[in-house]
């Protein structure tokens, strides 16, 4: 399940000069069973056992229009499509290595 943040705390963080890459993961249909519902699993639960879950703003986004090149994860201002469990495990780590 995608933690929802209020604006508030979004806003509360930028305020503390929190500087970690956001995620945002595409819900749309064809994202979402190519492979982002597995995606998402393994991003909650890497956040979580580094404790990064407090920390980086994890959303869902719709359909972004670009289908055929999916599923799509965006981390901090990249965009990445054809992201397997494979791939996501070397973004996650390269976007996320010294925190
Ligand atoms: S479902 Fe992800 S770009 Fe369309």
């Amino acid at each position: 399940m995608i933690r929802v943040r209020s604006e508030d705390s979004r806003r509360q963080k930028l305020a503390q000069g929190d500087d970690v890459p956001g995620i945002f993961v595409c819900m749309g249909k064809s994202c979402y069973v190519r492979g982002n519902q597995e995606n998402l699993v393994y991003i909650e639960v890497f956040l979580k056992q580094r404790g990064l879950d407090v920390r980086v703003d994890l959303r869902g986004k719709r359909c972004g229009r670009s289908c055929e090149t999916g599923p799509h994860i965006a981390i901090g201002n990249a965009v990445y499509g054809g992201v397997t469990l494979v791939r996501l495990k070397g973004l996650l780590e390269k976007h996320y290595a010294c925190m």
